[in-house]
C-alpha cells in the first residue's frame, strides 16, 4: 500500500521535480497547479502513480474542489509538499498594494489554505507529514526583493508554530530553504526586474548590478531534484529535520547571518552582489 502526498506547484521546477522523484519512490502523488495541461505531462512518469489535479493555492474552492477529489478515491493524504510560490520583485517604493497582496495571497494564504484543508485527515489518523518550500530569503533578505522575503519569513514563522502545535498528534512539520535553484523561477524574477531598470526609474543602476548579479545564479544553480531528495528525506524518515537548507554549503551563509552584526553581513552582501560598485561611485 502507497503512501499519498499531495504537491501543490507541482507544474514546473521544484514542484514537478518532487512529485515525479516521490512517485519514482513509490508514493501516489497528486500533482496540482492551475496549469492542468503541463501536469497532464506527468501522468505517464513516475510508474503511473501521479494524478494531476487542478488547484489554485489562493482559491479555497479550488483547494476543496481537488481535494474532494482525492476523498473520492478513498485515499487519506500522508502529507503534502507546499511548494507553489511566485516572486514579486522590485524596489520597495515602487510595489504597488495589489502586488504585496498577490505575494502574500499564494507564498502565506495558499499555503495556509492548502495545509488547512488537508490537516483534518491528518489529525485524526495521528500521523501526518507537512512540507514547506521556503527559501534562503526567508532568513537572509536580498535587496528589491521585499515582499518576497517577507512571504518566506512569514513560512518560518508559521512553520514553527505549526510544528510544535501539531508534534503531539503525529504529524510533522518541516521547513526546506532552497537557495538558488534552477528552474523557469529565476527568468521570471529577470522579467520582473527589468520593469524597473528603463531610463526614469529611481532605483534603474541599484537594480541593473542586482540583477546582473541575480542572471548568474539560477542558470548556474543546481538543479531542483536536490529539493525533492529532502522532501523525500522529509516525508520518509521517522524524525525529518525541521529546517532543511540546500544546497547544504549555503548553512555558512546562514551561520554569518546569525553570527555577524548587520553591518558586516550588509557589506558582504553589497560585495557579493557588485552593489559595491553603486556606493563607491556615488548616485
Ligand atoms: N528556484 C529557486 O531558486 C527557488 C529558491 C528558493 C525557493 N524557491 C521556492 O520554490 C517553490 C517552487 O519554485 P520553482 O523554482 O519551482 O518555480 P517555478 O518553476 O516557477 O514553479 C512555481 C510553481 O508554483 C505554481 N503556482 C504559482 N502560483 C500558484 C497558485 N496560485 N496556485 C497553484 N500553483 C501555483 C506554478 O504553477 P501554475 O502556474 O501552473 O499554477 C508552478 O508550478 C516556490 O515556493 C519558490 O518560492 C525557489
Amino acid at each position: 500500500m502507497y503512501q499519498s502526498v499531495l504537491v501543490t506547484g507541482a507544474s514546473s521546477g521544484i514542484g514537478e521535480a518532487t512529485a515525479v522523484l516521490l512517485a519514482h519512490k513509490g508514493f501516489r502523488v497528486f500533482a496540482a497547479a492551475r496549469r492542468i495541461e503541463k501536469l497532464n505531462e506527468l501522468s505517464g512518469l513516475g510508474g503511473g502513480r501521479i494524478t494531476a489535479l487542478a488547484m489554485d493555492v489562493t482559491d479555497d474552492a479550488s483547494v476543496s474542489k481537488a481535494l474532494t477529489e482525492i476523498a473520492a478515491e478513498g485515499i487519506t493524504l500522508f502529507g503534502v509538499v507546499n511548494n507553489a510560490g511566485v516572486s514579486v520583485m522590485g524596489p520597495f517604493e515602487k510595489i504597488s498594494a495589489d502586488e504585496w497582496r498577490r505575494q502574500f495571497e499564494t507564498n502565506v494564504i495558499g499555503l495556509a489554505n492548502v495545509t488547512r484543508a488537508v490537516l483534518p485527515q491528518m489529525r485524526e489518523a495521528g500521523r501526518g507529514r507537512i512540507v514547506n518550500i521556503g527559501s534562503l530569503t526567508g532568513r537572509i533578505a536580498a535587496p528589491f526583493q521585499a515582499p518576497y522575503a517577507a512571504s518566506k519569513h512569514a513560512v518560518e514563522g508559521l512553520s514553527d508554530a505549526l510544528r510544535r502545535e501539531l508534534a503531539p498528534h503525529g504529524v510533522k512539520v518541516s521547513v526546506i530553504r532552497p537557495g538558488f535553484i534552477n528552474t523557469p523561477f529565476g527568468h521570471q524574477e529577470q522579467e520582473a526586474l527589468s520593469k524597473f531598470t528603463g531610463d526614469g526609474e529611481p532605483y534603474a543602476d541599484q537594480v541593473r548590478i542586482f540583477k546582473e548579479w541575480h542572471a548568474r545564479g539560477h542558470p548556474n544553480a543546481p538543479p531542483p531534484t536536490i529539493v525533492a531528495e529532502a522532501a523525500l528525506h522529509a516525508l520518509t524518515v521517522d524524525r525529518p529535520y525541521s529546517r532543511y537548507t540546500v544546497p547544504a554549503k549555503m548553512l555558512g551563509f546562514l551561520a554569518l547571518r546569525n553570527l555577524m552584526p548587520s553591518s558586516v553581513v550588509d557589506r558582504i552582501f553589497e560585495r557579493v552582489t557588485g552593489l559595491n560598485e553603486f556606493r563607491r561611485r556615488g548616485k
